[in-house]
């Protein structure tokens, strides 16, 4: 069973979690773009959909599903998203795409935060795929020396501007024992929009495709 089709069986099995009649929150990548298309079938039982990036509006819209401002719901029961790695705590790395931040506003409004991946995402210490990091364009040489005291190397995404208009510095070389402290001391350099590790809010599943179908993971 090919990267794949992993994928695809973790998208098909998050369409458990889709509350009828409700906004669901939709993230970004490769496997969202399976469960987008999944979707397109219960888009007459949804309210809408909220996305978290220009690619995933285009490809709901495309499937006849109304994408909304979030500014304009109050209520977001689940939000399902990709990931780049996660942990056991269902701590992830997000932002291969670059819609960290979206997808970061995103899963704080929702209630539940049901994460889709196959079976290579899973690892047992954050940090081998690097941390994405978006950045105020201004503030690149600045923000990348803070990040080399923190012992990583950043390199910047070539050709590459975010939804927001902003840089994405990708950090090499950081083994990440402790995510919930490093996110918020990188989220806390002058310049970072934000950065690619969702540990202060982590999901609440994590759907994992396999060889050998899909295994559900729930936070602790
Ligand atoms: C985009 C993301 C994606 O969810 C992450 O990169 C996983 O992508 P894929 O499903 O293509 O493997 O965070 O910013």
């Amino acid at each position: 069973m090919s990267a794949d089709a992993q994928k695809k069986a973790a998208a098909e099995a998050a369409l458990a979690y889709v509350e009828r009649g409700a906004v669901i929150g939709v993230g970004t990548g490769s496997t969202v773009n399976h469960f987008i298309d999944a979707l397109a079938d219960l888009r007459q039982d949804i309210a809408g959909a909220v996305s978290s990036s220009e690619a995933s509006t285009e490809r709901l819209r495309r499937h006849g599903i109304e994408v909304l401002d979030l500014n304009e719901v109050d209520r977001l029961p689940v939000y399902v998203d990709g990931a780049d790695e996660a942990n056991s705590l269902l701590q992830l790395i997000k932002g291969g795409g670059g819609a960290l931040t979206r997808e970061k506003i995103i899963a704080a409004v929702s209630q539940k935060f049901v994460c889709i991946a196959d079976r290579s995402k899973r690892v047992r210490v954050l940090g081998k795929f690097p941390l994405p990091v978006e950045v105020i364009p201004m503030a690149r040489s600045y923000v990348a020396r803070e990040l080399v005291k923190l012992g990583g190397r950043p390199e910047l995404r070539q050709g590459f501007t975010t939804d927001n208009g902003n840089i994405i510095l990708d950090v090499h070389g950081l083994e990440i024992a402790e995510p919930i402290q490093l996110e918020r001391h990188i989220n806390n350099i002058t310049g970072v929009v934000t950065n690619g590790l969702f540990a202060v809010r982590p999901a609440d599943v994590l759907l994992l495709g396999g060889p050998d179908g899909v295994e559900t993971l729930q936070a602790r």
